[in-house]
């Protein structure tokens, strides 16, 4: 299967994955064939893309580091206690330490696998699969470094829960387009000691995991908020979530803006290293990262197209492709793959859009 862009979506194409709300319910369920009604209703749900099963790449399955189940179960969770914290001063935790302990289980058990993020999300509930990710690149980041069971799990409950001070916090103000005035902002800015103040209270959180939420927006060089915390005076935690929020903050598509490759989000963060993140922990953080993930239509050196079919942890940026046209852009039919660990004097140059995803470019004579 592959990715594109809802706009490029036709009648007729399979779904390759299910469509979920935040909720957890499923929107449409994978194998049902696209019609024109289908793609009108997942444009007005703001669904950006989607995976599809075309003809041309069927055979290819995105690997996954959870399985659907766990991240459906996770994002329902933290939708709930968001919304229990609403109501009430008291919130039940428990749930989300479950979830964090799953979810550091299974990327344990395939932590040689670099992270597709594959999830595709409606704009109203990019909070909750913003979490869930979040603690997924976060779990990622503490194996790297060697973390045990238990700190994995307290970094991931407080990746998970390091925006829940935005309850309080006024929607259309969160979801304004473009920049917001000084006011606007002192007022955003609230959220992480109002998240700290709601988590500190209950004995099921880990006052560590507290400082995620409270620390989570502070940056290396000290010109973060909400105390201009500098260096490793931010807890190692919260150095990971900053880096885990703005990838997938830039990786997701929003109202106001297209979403970023994870090429160019993981530049975005190399270019921020030293200022706003760790040098250290960007280093584990991005040898997780598929920079050209599984799925995606590339460009290569010799002027080859082709398709991602394999990544590997720390050997992200040579992935093994399936050559899918020429370098005169005419399409082959022999299924040579390249594996570009081994053939070191070509590279990926480009990768190409979910727009200009509609391959074959010249069709096969
Ligand atoms: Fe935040």
């Amino acid at each position: 299967m592959r990715k594109i862009l809802l706009k490029s979506a036709k009648t007729g194409m399979v779904l390759g994955k299910t469509i979920y709300s935040a909720s957890g319910n499923a929107l449409l369920a994978v194998g049902v064939a696209l019609t024109p009604m289908f793609i009108n209703r997942l444009n007005e749900l703001g669904v950006p893309a989607v995976y599809v099963r075309d003809g041309l790449c069927d055979d290819i399955e995105i690997p996954e580091i959870i399985s659907e189940l766990t991240r459906v179960d996770a994002q329902k969770a933290v939708k709930d206690v968001f919304e229990q914290c609403i109501r009430s001063d008291k919130v039940n935790f428990n749930i989300v330490r479950n979830i964090a302990n799953n979810l550091a289980d299974e990327a344990l058990s395939n932590r040689e696998q670099p992270i597709n993020l594959t999830d595709i999300r409606t704009y109203d509930d990019y909070n909750y699969g913003h979490s869930v990710n979040g603690a997924l690149l976060a779990i990622m980041t503490g194996i790297a470094l060697g973390y045990n069971q238990l700190q994995l799990r307290d970094l991931a409950v407080g990746v998970l829960l390091h925006d829940i001070g935005k309850v309080f916090i006024n929607k259309e103000l969160l979801n304004k387009p473009g920049k917001l005035t000084t006011k606007e902002f002192e007022e955003v800015k609230k959220h992480s000691a109002k998240g700290f103040e709601i988590l500190k209270t209950h004995e099921e959180i880990n006052l560590l995991t507290a400082h995620v939420a409270f620390q989570h927006h502070e940056k290396y060089d000290g010109s973060g908020y909400p105390r201009g915390l500098k260096g490793k005076d931010i807890h190692e935690y919260a150095r990971i979530a900053a880096l885990a929020d703005v990838y997938d903050a830039l990786t997701t598509e929003r109202v106001y803006r297209k979403a970023y490759t994870p090429f160019q989000a993981t530049q975005v963060l190399i270019d921020c290293s030293n200022s706003h993140f760790d040098p250290t922990l960007l280093k584990a953080f991005i040898q997780n990262i598929a920079v050209y993930p599984v799925g995606s239509i590339v460009t290569l050196t010799s002027g080859e197209i082709g398709v991602v079919i394999k990544t590997r942890r720390e050997k992200t940026k040579r992935p093994l492709v399936r050559i899918l046209t020429d370098k005169n852009k005419k399409r082959v039919s022999s299924m040579e793959e390249v594996d570009l660990t081994e053939k070191t004097e070509l590279q990926v140059i480009k990768l190409l859009s979910e727009d200009d995803g509609n391959i074959p470019l010249i069709p096969r004579t």
